[in-house]
């Protein structure tokens, strides 16, 4: 990389963060620190005052180090750039991605409505929202803790990489919507993009060129197959990518997170924001996650994974308003198997009568009332479960009690390896659930399971 490259780039930085290019002083201390010169010389040959040069060399140090996401200061200035500039030009990543889909190597135009300067560069950001496809959001109760930990992922940690996972109807589009809510000025740029069986990565991407471009030049962008480079876009601004239902990318009738070949695209997107340096994040929200991110311990702090589980007893009270405390009370051993999931306790608010009718017997058979729109709802993800994955599911519902690994293996049923990756992936899927190394079936899945069979 040469001098003037570095230069180039670190003015890009400041540009994209603070609307202005460097001015006299500020490319003089950048200059000197690659030439390795000290804040004196700088000071000096700038004929000012040192401390003034050391001021102004550690508000661009702070600039660079909220852009790329580590500490930059004087001393690494030059390894940093140099290592920014080989990760974005990286051979590796060129290898993997298809020519025309994503590259990095064009010189850009500088993106619209950047926004201008303070002095010290706190400006409030231009925000570009594009929200057309986020859900409303409904009632909305708890998930203090959840919003809690994802908003330091984002804001504190700057993670680049978020994957919001659980069963269907848990919840995690509405925690999403509410997060969004809370962080949304804290963005430039926010996309919220919902994944169907019919999406595919070119439509994706023709989104996210609409977000940084007006509508008409993302048609001759589009028209001319000029090459768009996502990555320096989300380097540059401090963007939202959320992408909702993110299972549609991956496989049924296999095991969790296993991509289609049509969307490989979005594996080398990923991937590239796990480990490019940048301002940007991507939310993934699904049933499943892509399985090199849950099966790979990544030791990339700036990735997590958050698990949704059901509401808590309090907020579960509030589907059930109508009750009276004691009949409240008679109903909570039953309620308790619906396990806090809201798209089921609202659909089972609606039966309570229903259930009063069934009365005792049902808690007798430990029968749980399964209405048919939440069987509807456990039909579509049943579709997508594996083979073997039916198959342990099927053994798993003849056991009353909590079973081990190697109580399962005693059966002979299934071999070793297929029977471990069926069970991590139906406990990726939230199908199984594991205490102290004992499986066993949430209550409702096991209704399913036992009502499919019968
Ligand atoms: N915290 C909450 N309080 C009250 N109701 C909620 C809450 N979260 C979700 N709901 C309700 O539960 C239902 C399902 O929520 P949501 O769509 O967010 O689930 P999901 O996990 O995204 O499901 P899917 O995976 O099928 O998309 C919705 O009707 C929603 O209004
Ligand atoms: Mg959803």
């Amino acid at each position: 990389m040469t001098f003037d490259e570095m230069l180039k780039l670190t003015d890009d930085l400041v540009f994209a963060k603070t609307g202005q290019h460097l001015n006299d002083l500020q490319e003089k201390v950048v200059r000197g620190t690659i030439q390795g010169e000290t804040y004196e010389k700088i000071a000096e040959d700038f004929h000012c005052n040192e401390s003034y040069v050391r001021d102004i060399g550690s508000k661009l140090w702070h600039i660079f180090s909220e852009s790329l996401g580590e500490e930059v200061n004087k001393s690494n200035l030059r390894s940093v750039m140099q290592r920014f500039q080989v990760s974005l030009f990286s051979n590796v990543v060129q290898d993997h991605v298809q020519a025309g889909s994503i590259n990095f190597c064009e010189k850009t135009r500088q993106p619209p409505d950047i926004p201008s300067s303070n002095s010290d560069y706190q400006q409030s950001p231009t925000e570009n929202h594009k929200l057309s496809e986020m859900p409303g959001l409904g009632v909305f109760y708890n998930r203090t803790s959840e919003l809690e930990t994802l908003q330091t992922w984002i804001l504190q940690e700057r993670c680049r990489l978020i994957t919001i996972t659980g069963i269907s109807g848990i919840g995690k589009t509405q925690l999403a919507v509410k997060l969004i809510q809370e962080i949304k000025h804290d963005f430039e740029y926010i996309l919220w993009y919902n994944l169907d069986h019919a999406s595919t990565f070119t439509e994706f991407q023709a989104e996210l060129i609409e977000l940084f471009y007006p509508k008409t030049e993302s048609e001759l962008i589009a028209k001319n197959g000029k090459r768009f480079k996502p990555i320096k876009y989300l380097q540059k601004h401090r963007c939202l990518v959320v992408i909702d239902n993110i299972h549609c990318l991956f496989c049924s009738n296999q095991l969790a997170g296993q991509y289609q070949p049509e969307y490989e695209e979005f594996r080398y997107l990923f991937k590239q924001i796990e480990e490019l340096s940048h301002q940007s994040c991507f939310l993934l929200i699904g049933w499943e996650q892509p399985i090199e991110l849950a099966e790979i311990r990544s030791s990339n702090p700036k990735f997590k994974t958050l698990t949704i589980r059901g509401l808590e007893t309090k907020a579960i009270a509030e589907f059930f308003p109508e009750q009276e405390l004691g009949e409240y009370e008679k109903l909570t051993p039953r309620i308790h198997h619906y396990q806090g999931n809201p798209l089921w306790l609202n659909i089972i608010a609606n039966f309570i009568p229903e259930m009063e009718d069934f009365g005792d017997k049902i808690i007798e058979n430990n029968t749980i009332f399964l209405p048919q729109s939440l069987k509807d709802n456990l039909q579509q993800q049943f579709n997508r479960l594996s083979p073997l994955e039916k198959q342990v599911l099927l053994e798993l519902v003849q056991d009353e009690q909590p079973v081990n690994l190697a109580q399962l293996l005693q059966r002979r049923q299934i071999n070793s390896s297929d029977l471990f990756n069926a069970l991590q992936s139906l406990l990726r899927r939230c199908w199984l659930e594991k205490q102290d190394h004992f499986h066993c079936l949430p209550a409702v899945i096991r209704q399913y399971i036992t009502d499919r069979n019968d």
